[in-house]
């Protein structure tokens, strides 16, 4: 069965906006990501995703804490490999750790991570977080060489940047060349042993070519469900996703 990862990031964004400046204020926490989580969890998804960035501009520490002690499904936590926010890691032990590539003038995470570029760092990260017992997933573009890369720093599981073939959705044949992409790099992260995730920009419309796709475990969606759920509540947009995500079948497709 395809998964769902619920990515609350961007209900901490709502509560930022109003009390980012106000810390006392905060304790107000509302919207709450954690409240957030466990109505997703409510509603079937498979795991919460949050991203503890280092500018602290949606999730903050302690919901970080309160997650891990409150969900019952699985926390994956994404982050920078930095090393403030590896030690977070360790200390909180989350079950997974995506790590993306960061940059502070982003909106959201904009490209993968290159892996090969950054191989020796990336490495001793893996080892440490392994070493912990947490699983690691690398978020990269769809690029048989990143795949390649990802095994041989060990890690785990690669999480596939859906971003491109969102944006060219519409756009038929771009779209199909982007997803192309995305299976040939499902096919060569599968030989090299690794798991499959994939993320960024999904939407109920778009989710349904994501089906050709084979090999994966895991979606992680945030946006284009917070932005539903403000119109029709936060489980009925997550029944909404798992509904559109049903019958997925791994395999290489016909
Ligand atoms: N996966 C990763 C690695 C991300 O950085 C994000 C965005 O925070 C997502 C998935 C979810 O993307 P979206 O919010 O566009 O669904």
């Amino acid at each position: 069965m395809l998964k769902l990862g619920v990515n609350i990031d961007h209900v901490a964004t709502v509560r930022q906006a109003r009390y980012r400046s106000n810390p006392d204020s905060r304790r107000r926490v509302e919207p709450d990501p954690v409240e957030a989580a466990l109505l997703c969890e409510r509603a079937g998804c498979h795991g919460i995703t949050a991203h503890l960035r280092e500018d602290r501009r949606h999730i903050i520490d302690e919901d970080i804490v309160r997650l891990r002690q409150a969900i019952t499904t699985r926390l994956n936590f994404e982050m920078a490999n930095s090393e403030e926010i590896i030690a977070i890691a360790l200390r909180v032990r989350p079950d997974i750790v995506c790590l993306v590539p960061e940059h502070r003038q982003e909106v959201t995470t904009e490209g993968g991570l290159d892996v090969a570029g950054h191989s020796a760092s990336l490495r001793e990260t893996v080892r440490r977080l392994n070493g912990a017992g947490i699983l690691v997933s690398l978020f990269v573009d769809p690029e048989p060489a990143q795949m390649e890369a990802a095994a041989t720093v060990g890690a785990q599981f690669v999480e596939l940047h859906t971003g491109r073939y969102a944006d060219h959705f519409h756009l038929k044949r771009e779209r199909n060349d982007e997803l192309q992409r995305l299976i040939a790099a499902a096919e060569a992260a599968r030989s090299a042993g690794l798991q499959v995730n994939a993320g960024h920009g999904l939407t109920v419309e778009n989710v349904a070519l994501i089906h050709l796709v084979p090999h994966l475990e895991e979606l992680n969606i945030g946006h284009s469900l917070i932005s539903r759920a403000i119109f029709v509540g936060l489980e009925t947009a997550i029944r909404e996703m798992l509904g559109a995500m049903a019958g997925y079948a791994a395999g290489p497709k016909a």
